[in-house]
């Protein structure tokens, strides 16, 4: 399987700061790169994203889409629409959407069907808080997270394109990254969890992201385990420089 560095730049950058992003990235990227490269843009940006990908040989797609596809649902973002801009994956389910923005397991359940239909692969984020760690309860959440992302859709992703992302929630944007060990461990327990919903080979084709405070000087370590199969970075993703650090760590 390919490792995957995926950026997700939240609330950042306009359509004008994404030109001169991807204008740095260009100047600065690699020829080796051995990871597949994705950006999770702002809604407003996926057209900058779209002129420099075929050129760049990076994907992108949004942090978010609604479960309809078209309709009076004011505000919310199509997964056909951004297909048809050349978008090929959605993030769905991040825990600032789930805490934020009230989405549920069944919620998220329905944005990963829907842009399976739209022909987008979702990536499923999963991760527990720093009070579920504490009670001994990280594994249980990723269980149910995954099993009720993934429980409608069985059938369908055994040809589909899909990755989940373990973000702990006490990790995002603190600066206190899982180490190694526990990131290895909740991962190893996403492959089972796979393996049991799907079927061991599939598990195995289906890359498993680690976010939280990622940086380039942690992500070496966290890439010797042997069941990350990629990044999903947030900060350290809006220096292009610091992005690629961590791509080359994959
Ligand atoms: P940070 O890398 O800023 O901790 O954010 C992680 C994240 O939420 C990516 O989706």
């Amino acid at each position: 399987m390919k490792k995957i560095c995926a950026a997700n730049w939240k609330l950042n950058f306009s359509p004008e700061e994404a030109r001169r992003y991807f204008a740095e990235w260009s100047a600065l990227r690699p020829a080796n790169l051995s990871c597949d490269v994705l950006f999770f843009t702002p809604a407003y940006d996926l057209t900058v994203a779209a002129e420099f990908a075929p050129a760049e040989g990076f994907h992108f797609g949004p942090q978010n889409i609604y479960f309809e596809t078209s309709g009076a649902f004011t505000g919310e973002i199509s997964a056909r629409a951004v297909h048809s801009l050349g978008a090929r994956w959605a993030l769905i389910g991040h825990s600032e959407r789930r805490t934020l923005f009230g989405e549920t397991d069944d919620v998220i359940a329905k944005k990963v069907k829907t842009a399976i239909s739209s022909d987008l692969a979702p990536m499923l984020c999963v991760g527990e808080t720093l009070a579920e760690r504490e009670a001994g309860q990280t594994k249980n959440i990723v269980a149910r997270q995954v099993r009720a992302g993934l429980g409608r859709v069985v059938t369908e992703t055994a040809s589909h394109t899909l990755a989940i992302a373990y973000e702990p929630v006490w990790a995002i944007g603190t600066g206190r990254v899982a180490t190694p060990q526990q990131a290895g461990d909740v991962h190893a327990e996403i492959r089972r969890i796979l393996s049991d919903l799907l079927s061991p080979p599939r598990a195995h084709e289906i890359a498993i992201l680690y976010g939280g405070s990622v940086k380039p000087d942690n992500a070496k370590d966290l890439a010797s385990q042997p069941d990350i199969d990629g990044f999903l970075v947030g900060g350290a993703s809006l220096k292009p420089k610091d992005f690629f650090a961590i791509a080359d760590a994959l």
